[in-house]
């Protein structure tokens, strides 16, 4: 496996743990991911919600507890530290700043086009800083449209991109339709936009990593993948069923009893599809039951509280507390391989022998062809 660089910083391993909202991975997760040469993330998703003045002071508490972690993980881990922020929330601006200021290595961007950030970085003096940013995208023709606008308004592009491809945890960039259909793959989109990039690449000198997300859970996913050109992989659901991530242990039971078809999409408040594991809370939103909605501030610049069905965040809060009467947890469609609980460390070293032994397999087929 080789190492992945993103700008002057070095991972030993090509491993990015997926950012995971409201309180599932936080500084204990990322920190031991960074700790075994893999590049922890840290979601400052609904973070506030885990500070006791939540309800009274959101936005501070969110910039608080952010705080925290960030300041958590650098002190607990020698490796790469990142943080995850959906271009969805309302406090978008107070996040990267508070990221920004505790010199985070890495700043992945999810749910939206982050456009105007170089913009952003101006205006709050920044422009020269030595966090890395890498958006999420679900296309080639997203990553084209980011990276052309940075370079044409800027003169500067992002220092990598993941894809996210949907099979993923969470939300997804696709319409029902794909979903429903495995219309497009993630080979596919990863090829695309190796070659989309590699433009890029050519017109600043500078290297860009595309990264694969979604779906991938084991060594023998990562190898496969890595062979369309992505130079690592980003995994969220394998990571929820360690001990360092930092959810209720009921959430992780919820990944181990899990079946195949119990992993279903359902419409988010957030205005796209999410994948969840089924419970009696998913049936009844499914059967267009209205529940609760105490909107305590609008954490969603597209969430119209007003009039949706659930709160999205307080659903994933509960569930994350391992209340399920009250909320239902996200996970990619591969949850239901988890069989046990295990340490980071276990899990790295599982994926190594699984991608090795992959690479060994298709050099011997390659040899039987020959
Ligand atoms: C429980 C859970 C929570 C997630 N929360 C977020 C989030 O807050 N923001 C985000 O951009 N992605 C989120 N994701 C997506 C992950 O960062 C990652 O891209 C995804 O899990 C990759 O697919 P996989 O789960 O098949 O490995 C979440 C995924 C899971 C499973």
């Amino acid at each position: 496996m080789n190492e992945l660089k993103i700008g002057d910083l070095t991972a030993k391993l090509p491993i990015i743990q997926g950012g995971m909202g409201v309180c599932v991975s936080m500084s204990g997760l990322a920190a031991a991911v960074a700790n075994e040469g893999g590049i922890g993330v840290i979601s400052a998703v609904g973070i506030g919600m885990s500070e006791p003045d939540y309800r009274k002071h959101f936005r501070a508490s969110n910039k608080i507890a952010l705080r925290k972690q960030i300041q958590k993980a650098q002190l607990n881990s020698n490796g790469i530290i990142g943080v995850n922020i959906m271009m969805a929330v309302s406090d978008f601006d107070d996040l990267l700043t508070v990221a920004l200021e505790e010199k985070i290595d890495i700043v992945f961007i999810g749910a939206g086009l982050p456009l105007k950030i170089p913009a952003f970085l101006e205006s709050i003096n920044q422009a020269e800083t030595a966090t890395k940013f890498v958006p999420k995208v679900s296309s080639s023709r997203a990553a084209k449209l980011i990276f052309r606008h940075w370079l044409e308004k800027y003169n500067k592009i992002p220092d990598a991109v993941v894809v996210e491809g949907p099979l993923a945890g969470g939300h997804l960039g696709f319409g029902k339709d794909v979903l429903n259909s495995s219309k497009q793959s993630l080979y596919s989109i990863v090829k695309e936009t190796v070659d989309e990039i590699d433009v890029f690449q050519q017109l600043t000198g500078k290297e860009i990593p595309v990264i694969a997300a979604g779906g991938i859970y084991t060594g023998m996913d990562m190898y496969n993948i890595m062979q369309t050109g992505a130079k690592a992989v980003k995994m969220g659901t394998r990571f929820v069923t360690t001990t360092e991530c930092d959810v209720s242990e009921k959430f992780k039971q919820n990944y181990l009893d899990c079946k195949k078809e119990d992993i279903v999409l359902i419409d988010s408040p957030v205005g796209l599809p999410g994948r969840v594991i089924i419970n009696d809370f998913v049936r009844e939103i499914q059967q267009g039951e209205q529940k609760p909605v105490r909107c305590p501030w609008k954490c969603l610049k597209t969430c119209d509280y007003k009039k949706v069905q659930f709160c999205i965040s307080e659903a994933l809060f509960n569930a994350a507390q391992g209340n399920f009467e009250h909320g239902f947890s996200f996970a990619g469609t591969n949850a239901w391989l988890a069989k046990e609980i295990i340490s980071v460390k276990e899990t790295m070293q599982q994926l190594m022998e699984e991608y090795s032994h992959e690479e060994m397999r298709l050099k011997e087929v390659e040899v039987c062809e020959y």
